[in-house]
Order: structure tokens, then C-alpha cells, then sequence
């Protein structure tokens, strides 16, 4: 489904500047961010199809070491070089047997900011593991894939990979995080990992690791109106653990397996209580039947919402509008007054095309100077007098070269009317970063 645009409101903090008066502080909006898009729920399903004829003619399964497995891999890497990833198949030696983790790089972003999604591709050697772990394995699949299909150019760079012998006990993102080199594995900002996406009587689990991912996560959800709790089988349990380990900040999803899904569950989510969240879980009916469409629909989504909030890595909000809307009194021919406007969440530096727009109720204009003061406590002149101009009012939008002030922090507008009888108030004030 797609995306709702989310716009963060941000509130003008009004500080005690003298001579300015106190009102209500006013909201500004952000402007909408670049929305991730919908993943196609019939592209995902096609991946599971796909996955389900690749182990029906090896002997049923795509396990480690099978030949099963090795389709499997070689058919998602198709896919990925036909769209234009970089992949690389690292092998691995398990249990006797040749391993094979397929990674994917999306060319371009910043290399020494990595966002990274991955899957376990192998199933077990009883069935075909179409959701533990096709469904994961396809929802990536066709994140990347519409990835390359949209041209997203992302701030961040983005990796891929779909790890062998997880089900052997994580073999494969074991063997990859051991084999990075440390510098390697710093640049790495976040590890997304889905494993069961579309259990037939899903639940919705967000890992509860680091905070900003299970935040996209959840807000995600709760956008949808879906609850969603906590994942609490256990870090041991699939390819994040390895990343975890080494300090990596990790997440992800996880719509259950064997355990039995409670009445209170079965309320909020639908389904049937007393029953697992899986029933073919690890055995021979983990088929294409053992899909829940809604469920992978969803969480194919929240997928492509994380990878584009999360590699967007966007600090500055552009557009952001900051406002004092209090009226303070500009005394006649008297000293300057001051209005404060309090800057949050703008990351770095202000622009070098900072916008102030000054909303000035005067009877003569020309008396009025107006200066931004930057955090730094250093004025800018937007305005100044003139004996000539007596029109009415200074309502303007000025461009202020702020680049030397850092955004965040209390700007302020000083006013003052240098000359006797005709008066006024500054009605507002904004800044638009
Ligand atoms: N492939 C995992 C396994 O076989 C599936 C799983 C079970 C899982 N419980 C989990 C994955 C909890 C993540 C979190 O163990
Ligand atoms: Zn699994
Ligand atoms: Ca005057």
C-alpha cells in the first residue's frame, strides 16, 4: 500500500527576549519527504512461485548444500545483475558442504554510510521454505529491484544480501561479519533483517534493538492503524545476531513461527488464537499456501519504508518553517525590540539562502530598520531607514547569506523605529530553512 507523506511539526519556542511579547506558539509543517513506493504484492508473490518450482525440481527443498540452494541463489542474482547491482557470491564451507551468501550493492550513495537489508535464502532440508525464508528473501528481492526501477539515488549507501545456512545456525552473516574488515563494518549504519514475513496466522513483530529503526518501523504501522509487539523469541534467532555482536545497530521484522498466538493477539490482529503463527513452520507445507497475503503485502511495504526512510539520512528538513506570531510593539522613534524564534532539529549549518519573512504594520516605513540576529549573536541587515520611503508597512521576504550560523538555536528579529510620530508593530516573523 502506499506511503502516506508525513510532515513533522515543529513549534516556535518563544524565549524572553525583552520588549517582545509572549504569545501561542505557532506551528510550522515540513514539507512532504520523497515517500517510498509501494512494492507490488503480485511481484513478491512471483519471487515465492519462483522459489517453489526452483525446489520442486531439486528434491523438494533449497536447503544448504543441496542443489536447491544453489538455484535459489543463482536466481535472485540474475534478477539483481539484469537491474544493475553490483553482486558478489561469497562462499563458505559448512557442515562438509559449499555455502554460498549473495550480496548486493546499489551503486552510488555515501560508502561510508551503509544501509543494509538481508534474508536468509536457504530453507530446510523437509520443505520448500517459502516464508521461513522465501517471504523475506522476496520482499528484499523486490525492495532492490524497485530500487533500480525508480533510479533512487539515496544519501546512503544500500547493500543487499541474502545469507546461506542460517538455518544451520546462521553460518552465512556469521562467516560475512567475521570476514569485514573493521573499517568495513564501521561504515555500516544499520542492519534490516527479515526472516518470516508472511506466517498464515501472522502476527506483526518489530525487533527491539536499536531505537531509531524499530521507530520507522512502528511509525509505519501505526500509520496503518496495526499494532505491533515486541520481538521476544530471542537476538539468537536469525542473520541480525552476528551484526548485533559486532556493534552494529540493528532491526527488523518477524510475523512468528511456532508459537502459538494468544487470544489477546488473535483480538488485535486477527487469525486464530491457540493456533502457532505458523503451522508449517520447518516442515513440508512451508509451500506457497503457506502465505498470508495481507501479511506479506504489509510487511513488504514496511520494508521498502525502511530502506528509504532509513537511507534518505536526510539532516536537514528542507522547507522547514519556524514562526513567531506574537505582536510586540515597535516604540515610536525608541530603542529596538526583539522577537525570538527557537530553531530545533535542523541539522548542521544554516543555508546560504536563508529565507526571513517579516510581516511589519507601520504608518511610515522608512523609519524601520530590521535586522535577523543569528544564534551567534550576529546581526544581518535586512532593512534600512529611509527619509524617503513613507509608505505603509514592511512586509517582505528576505534572502540572509546565514551559512556561518549554525541552524540550530534562538534567532531573533530586532526592530526599531528611529523617528518620531508615525508608529507600528511587527505583526510576525518567520524563517524558512
Ligand atoms: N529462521 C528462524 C529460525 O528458524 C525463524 C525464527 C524463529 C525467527 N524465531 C525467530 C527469526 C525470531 C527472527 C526472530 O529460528
Ligand atoms: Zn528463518
Ligand atoms: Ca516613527
Amino acid at each position: 500500500m502506499a506511503l502516506l507523506a508525513t510532515g513533522a511539526a515543529l513549534t516556535a519556542t518563544l524565549l524572553g527576549a525583552s520588549g517582545a511579547a509572549q504569545a501561542a506558539p505557532t506551528t510550522a509543517k515540513a514539507p512532504a519527504k520523497a515517500a517510498a513506493p509501494d512494492i507490488s504484492l503480485a511481484n513478491v508473490k512471483a519471487h515465492l512461485t519462483s522459489l517453489q518450482s526452483i525446489a520442486a525440481a531439486n528434491g523438494g527443498n533449497r536447503a544448504h548444500g543441496r542443489s536447491g540452494y544453489k538455484a535459489s541463489i543463482d536466481f535472485v542474482k540474475a534478477k539483481l545483475d539484469a537491474a544493475g547491482f553490483t553482486t558478489t557470491v561469497q562462499q563458505f564451507t559448512s557442515s562438509g558442504a559449499t555455502g554460498y551468501n549473495l550480496i548486493a550493492d546499489w551503486p552510488g550513495g555515501d560508502a561510508g554510510h551503509v544501509l543494509f537489508a538481508g534474508a536468509h535464502l536457504d530453507s530446510v532440508s523437509s520443505g520448500a521454505g517459502i516464508n521461513d525464508n522465501g517471504s523475506g528473501s522476496a520482499s528484499i528481492l523486490e525492495t532492490a529491484l524497485t530500487v533500480a526501477r525508480e533510479g533512487y539515488k539515496p544519501t546512503k549507501h544500500l547493500r543487499f544480501a541474502w545469507w546461506g545456512a542460517e538455518e544451520l545456525g546462521m553460518v552465512g552473516s556469521r562467516y560475512y561479519v567475521n570476514n569485514l574488515p573493521a573499517a568495513e563494518r564501521s561504515k555500516i549504519d544499520g542492519y534490516l533483517n527479515f526472516d518470516m514475513l508472511a506466517s498464515p496466522n501472522a502476527g506483526y513483530f518489530v525487533y527491539d534493538d536499536d531505537k531509531k529503526i524499530e521507530g520507522v518501523f512502528k511509525d509505519f504501522y501505526a500509520a496503518r492503524s496495526i499494532s505491533t509487539e515486541i520481538e521476544t523469541e530471542g537476538d539468537g534467532r536469525s542473520d541480525h545476531a552476528p551484526f548485533k555482536s559486532a556493534g552494529i545497530p540493528v532491526g527488523g521484522l518477524f510475523s512468528g513461527a511456532e508459537t502459538r498466538k494468544s487470544a489477546a493477539q488473535a483480538q488485535k490482529w486477527g487469525g486464530t488464537a491457540g493456533q502457532a503463527f505458523d503451522r508449517c513452520y520447518h516442515s513440508s507445507c512451508d509451500s506457497t499456501s503457506n502465505i498470508n497475503d495481507k501479511a506479506l503485502d504489509t510487511n513488504s511495504d514496511a520494508v521498502a519504508h525502511a530502506v528509504w526512510t532509513l537511507s534518505a539520512g536526510t539532516p536537514t528538513t528542507p522547507g522547514t518553517t519556524f514562526e513567531n506570531a506574537a505582536d510586540v510593539a515597535i516604540p515610536d522613534g525608541g530603542a529596538a525590540v526583539e522577537s525570538p524564534v527557537a530553531v530545533t532539529g535542523i541539522a548542521g549549518k544554516a543555508p546560504a539562502a536563508l529565507k526571513a519573512g517579516v510581516d511589519i504594520k507601520h504608518t511610515w516605513r522608512g523609519d524601520v530598520v530590521v535586522d535577523l540576529v543569528g544564534p551567534s549573536g550576529k546581526a544581518y541587515r535586512l532593512k534600512s531607514s529611509s527619509g524617503s520611503d513613507s509608505a505603509d508597512n514592511v512586509i517582505d521576504t528576505y534572502t540572509v547569506d546565514a551559512s556561518a550560523e549554525t541552524a540550530n538555536g534562538t534567532w531573533k528579529l530586532r526592530v526599531q523605529d528611529i523617528a518620531a510620530q508615525d508608529s507600528g508593530y511587527l505583526d510576525s516573523w518567520k524563517l524558512t530553512f
